[in-house]
Formats: C-alpha cells, sequence, structure tokens
C-alpha cells in the first residue's frame, strides 16, 4: 500500500480501546444495517453505532482530516480527490464523523488491492479497520485481494494476520531500509 514517506513509519502503539463499536454496514441510501462486530462488554464500554458507506465528494475535507500525511502533501490530496471521485473509496463514520477511510483498486495484476487504509488515531483498536476490510471484501469484483504495508508497520500487519490474509512476497527498494510485505486473501462468494 503506497504511502507518503511520513506516514509509512507510524508508531505501532494502541490508543486504548474503551469501546467497541457496534458496525452497520450500510452500502446504499437506506439499506438495511447488519450487525458486523458485537460488541465486547466491559465497565466502560458505551454502545455506539459505526456505519461504513461510500464516500462522496463532500466527505474530502474529513478525509484528509483523518489521513495526517494530506495536511503537508498536496499529491496525497490529488489522489484523495481522484478515489473519492472514482467511486473506489469508502468511509467509516460514527457518530456522524469520518473516523476512517480506505480505497479499493483493480490495477494490481485486475486483483482486488486496497490502496488505502487509515483510521484516526483516536479510533483504532475499536474495530474500525476491521469493518472498512469486511466491506471491501464483500464487495470486491475480483477473486483475490491483496494489499500491502512496509515492514515496520506492526498493527497493519496484526491487522492482516487477524483477518486470515497469507504473506504473499516481499518488495525491496521502494522505501529504504523497510521492505514492502504484501498480503493476500482468496475472496470467497459469487464473484
Ligand atoms: C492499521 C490500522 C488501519 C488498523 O486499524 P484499527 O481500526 O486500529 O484496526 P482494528 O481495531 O480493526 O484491529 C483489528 C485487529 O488488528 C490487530 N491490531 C490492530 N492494530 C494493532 C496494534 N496497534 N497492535 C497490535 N495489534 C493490532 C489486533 O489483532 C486487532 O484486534 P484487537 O483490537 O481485538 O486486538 C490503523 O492502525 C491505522 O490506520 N494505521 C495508520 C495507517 C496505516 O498504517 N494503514 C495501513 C496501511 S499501510
Amino acid at each position: 500500500m503506497r504511502k507518503g514517506p511520513p506516514q509509512r513509519r507510524l508508531p505501532s502503539q494502541s490508543t486504548g480501546c474503551s469501546l467497541r463499536i457496534r458496525t452497520a454496514l450500510i452500502t446504499e441510501p437506506g439499506a438495511q444495517a447488519n450487525s458486523l462486530r458485537s460488541p465486547l462488554g466491559s465497565g466502560r464500554w458505551q454502545n455506539r453505532i459505526m456505519k461504513i458507506r461510500k464516500a462522496t465528494d463532500s466527505d474530502t475535507a474529513a478525509i484528509i482530516a483523518v489521513d495526517h500525511a494530506a495536511a503537508h502533501d498536496e499529491n496525497r490530496r490529488r489522489h484523495i480527490r481522484e478515489w473519492v471521485s472514482g467511486d473506489s473509496t469508502i468511509v467509516a463514520e460514527v457518530d456522524d464523523a469520518v473516523v476512517g477511510y480506505a480505497t479499493l483498486e483493480y490495477t494490481f495484476f485486475s486483483q482486488g488491492f486496497i490502496s488505502m487504509l487509515i483510521v484516526a488515531e483516536a479510533s483504532r483498536r475499536k474495530g474500525v479497520g476491521t469493518a472498512l476490510v469486511s466491506q471491501l471484501e464483500q464487495v470486491c469484483k475480483a477473486e483475490k485481494m491483496f494489499t500491502s504495508t512496509n515492514q515496520s508497520n506492526e498493527p497493519m500487519q496484526a491487522l492482516m494476520h487477524r483477518m486470515s490474509y497469507e504473506p504473499s512476497g516481499v518488495v525491496h527498494n521502494l522505501d529504504d531500509g523497510d521492505p514492502e510485505l504484501f498480503y493476500f486473501k482468496k475472496l470467497k462468494g459469487n464473484r
């Protein structure tokens, strides 16, 4: 997954998880919401609903706010505008605020490729990344889903492992001293 240099080496710490968010997948306006992830009860747990929906042009500013690299990278902002207008981007929304986004493309040997996945720092370890990837898996038109991340990106590798993605090779020399690890998952269903 290609990212701008400031974003590639992100700290692997968790922001701490005091709540789990119930997820509603809403792919079309008015569509029935499905519960994706059951909340884990604890004394501090709060029940909130997360929606996953297609990004629209009006989400661009919120996506840029979630994606810290975009603040000082015009190239990234241009990519975000293209992804959103290209129909390939979804957002996760909690309490009407965008807390994450993900982009699916088919430019990698015509297979599905998650080219961007970012969750706002304050919303990590609450199931948002899982919900975004799960939704892209559901809508992917290809048989296989791929993605990649830096060797230094332990949170993404942990997420991939948790979501049953298999290692699928390493590409050196994209970022100096930090190889790109590729992941793959065979998707089920009608494709
Ligand atoms: C990687 C990223 C998208 C994960 O999003 P998230 O919403 O925090 O992920 P989830 O809450 O769905 O995590 C699901 C599982 O992945 C694993 N995981 C996720 N983040 C982890 C972390 N920091 N440390 C260890 N395991 C982690 C855990 O198994 C977690 O389950 P658990 O919380 O029940 O233990 C998020 O950390 C992020 O946006 N990072 C910055 C951008 C980035 O690196 N994107 C990846 C592309 S290169």
